[in-house]
């Protein structure tokens, strides 16, 4: 009887859990998943695995997927992170946003000193060919393209821009359509969420790729947002700017920081700013979901990149519910 009844009461609470996440209320106002980012290193911890199997339908691999990790020198690929990932994706029913195939920062050495045409065409096509296949059928968006874009919207200075010119990003489009063609494939960027050169050049260019029939779905908006920012409540704008290209688009590593000491004041604005755009994407209808840049303060990659400011994320340094948490839920009632 006891097993029984253990089990019972384990669906009961299971499916009482269930039916108040933050991912089961995204779903019920019409969108595919809300997410967040995670790898090994936070999944260890039983807090941050708990929260991510009961309130979230997607993981993004926080950096387990990147270049450096995965192909540290050529040929020699590495996977034992990533698969631990997708591991816990495949046995707690999550889907999963592959990040990133091609990206300007933590790219190994012997990529970056590639100068000849050829050889930088075939790393790549090796490359890509490589993460897509090994995860084929179990990834259903890559983040194909990171952060192409300078300020004034013109492309960024890399070693692929260098030595292949624009043509690196239908080409590597392609490659990750003709390794798995049911994944949806996007370019992802950041300081898309105000009007200006930068998002401008980004429905340039996706205008020309659709044009060109390159197999683009999507378009990435990060949302590193800072509380209190003036552009938060033309967030939406911006959304709808995007899919003017006839592409759907994701919010996919939101986070909002702030200075340093946390105030209660800033943790209010803090709960708004989330409210306001999680509601956009609610209200946008090719908007498919929205993905957080991590469970929990203390791991936050804000601390480190943005010394001074920090508190960006949903729960606090125990693993507490912030403001921030009931304003998600209160822009998805
Ligand atoms: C960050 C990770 O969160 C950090 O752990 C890592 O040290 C650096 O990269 N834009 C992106 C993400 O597309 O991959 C970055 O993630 C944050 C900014």
């Amino acid at each position: 009887m006891a097993p029984l009844l253990n089990f019972l009461l384990a669906s009961l609470l299971g499916s009482t859990i269930a039916a108040c996440s933050l991912d089961a209320h995204i779903k019920k106002a019409g969108k595919e998943y809300f997410g967040v980012a995670t790898d090994p290193n936070t999944l260890n911890i039983p807090e941050i695995a708990s929260i991510v199997d009961q309130e979230f339908g997607s993981v993004t691999p926080e950096n387990s997927m990147k270049w450096d990790s995965t192909e540290p020198s050529q040929n020699n690929f590495n996977f034992a992170k990533s698969d631990i990932l997708v591991s816990f994706a495949q046995s707690h029913n999550k889907t999963i946003r592959g990040h990133t195939l091609i990206w300007h920062s933590q790219l190994p050495n012997w990529v970056t000193t590639i100068t000849s045409p050829t050889v930088l065409r075939a790393v790549l096509t090796t490359h890509i060919t490589t993460l897509v296949t090994r995860y084929k059928g179990l990834i259903h968006h890559w983040d194909v393209v990171n952060e192409v874009f300078n300020e004034d919207g013109s492309l960024r200075d890399s070693v692929f821009l260098r030595v292949l010119g624009e043509e690196y990003i239908p080409l590597s489009f392609r490659i990750a359509h003709a390794a798995d063609p049911d994944a949806r494939l996007y370019i992802n960027d950041y300081n898309l969420d105000f009007s200006g050169p930068k998002l401008e050049g980004m429905v340039a260019l996706v205008n020309r790729l659709v044009q060109q029939g390159v197999p683009v779905h999507g378009i990435g908006t990060q949302a590193h947002l800072v509380v209190g920012n003036g552009a938060i409540p033309y967030f939406r704008g911006t959304l709808e700017r995007l899919v003017s290209t006839g592409l759907e688009v994701a919010v996919t590593e939101l986070d909002v920081r702030m200075a340093v000491p946390v105030t209660e004041e800033r943790l209010r604005r803090q709960r708004e700013d989330y409210a306001l755009v999680v509601k956009a994407c609610r209200e946008v209808q090719r908007c498919v979901g929205v993905t957080v840049w991590g469970v929990s303060d203390k791991h936050s990659w804000v601390p480190n990149t943005f010394p001074g400011q920090g508190a960006a994320l949903l729960w606090d340094e125990e693993y507490k519910k912030k403001l921030a948490y009931e304003g998600v839920e209160s822009a998805l009632a």
